[in-house]
């Protein structure tokens, strides 16, 4: 019977940047909960294949094209998605870019501004305005897609504009729980670690960071976009889980990964080094 609490019937969910990657994932597990999902994306071609592919698997999806960065085209989408669908429950904050690589002392004002812009800014447009219509109905829950660069400086990619951006994506979240949570309206934020997706795909190309990676990583493996399950969502969505329960790691997982790696090592020729979906 604990399952059918995590059910979302009824309820109407957005997801932004759910073209592809994390945020079609949690599109997919959120429409398999029962809610009527909206893939809301930059990109019209990308938003349109991913919806025809949950479509064919008898889910209830539809497409709005919006660019988070565009604050007027955010409320526009947010008021016509809450009259049309009545109240909108759910919106997932997924929308992020990273291009990561560049040192500090090179990033230009644009490359800092736009990196900003779609992470930060943008994950606050849409807080604002669909938190306003949620803040009406007093219920509503978002979940903001962090990053664990939010908290710890990756190595060995320099990255100081999207590790700032996702700081500031988690520091917001808590800002607007504390705010919004006596008023019906929760926040919480997920802050994944690698998960093969087009956004990190250069790094098949790169045996020396995928190592640097995978040996900083307790279970010394790059999450797939399938390690996302429906019901730890539908968790999230529901209050039951929280920004911390995200950063519990098992002691016994974490000394097992660490003897595999001692015994097996983590060269790309010792275990094939895409095996995880990085192709
Ligand atoms: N992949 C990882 O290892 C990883 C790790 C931690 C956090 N994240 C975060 O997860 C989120 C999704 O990452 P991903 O790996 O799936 O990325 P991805 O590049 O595979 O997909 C991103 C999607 O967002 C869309 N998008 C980009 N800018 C947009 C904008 N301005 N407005 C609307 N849509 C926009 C793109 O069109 C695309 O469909 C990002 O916020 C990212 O920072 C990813």
């Amino acid at each position: 019977m604990y399952l059918e609490k995590f059910r979302l019937n009824g309820k109407t969910a957005v997801v932004t940047g759910a073209g592809q990657g994390i945020g079609l994932a949690c599109a997919e597990a959120l429409a398999e909960a029962g809610a009527k999902v909206v893939i809301a994306d930059r990109d019209p071609k990308a938003a349109a294949a991913g919806c025809a592919g949950l479509t064919a698997k008898g889910l209830n999806v539809e497409v709005v094209t919006m660019d988070v960065t565009d604050s007027t085209r955010v409320s526009e989408v947010a008021d016509q998605l809450a009259s049309t669908h009545g109240r909108i429950d759910i919106l997932v904050n997924n929308a992020g870019i990273a291009r990561s690589e560049t040192p500090a002392e090179q990033v230009t004002d644009e490359h800092w501004l736009n990196v900003v812009d779609v992470n930060l800014n943008g994950t606050f447009w849409c807080c604002r305005a669909f938190g306003k219509h949620m803040l009406a109905t007093k219920s509503g829950s978002i979940v903001n897609i962090g990053s664990m660069s939010g908290f710890i400086v990756n190595k060995p990619q320099e990255q100081c504009y999207y590790n700032a951006s996702k700081a500031a994506v988690h520091h917001l979240t808590k800002s607007l729980a504390a705010e919004w949570g006596a008023r019906g309206v929760r926040v919480n934020a997920v802050a994944p670690t690698y998960v093969a997706t087009p956004l990190n795909a250069f790094v098949k190309n790169n045996p020396q960071m995928y190592n640097a990676w995978i040996g900083g990583t307790p279970m010394a493996r790059i999450s797939s976009m399938g390690a996302i399950p429906a019901g730890r969502l539908a968790r999230i969505l529901n209050g039951i889980w929280n920004e911390a329960g995200l950063h519990r790691c098992r002691r016994r997982d974490i000394e097992r990964a660490r003897r595999r790696v001692r015994r097996k090592g983590n060269a790309v020729g010792d275990r094939p080094a895409f095996d995880h979906g990085l192709a």
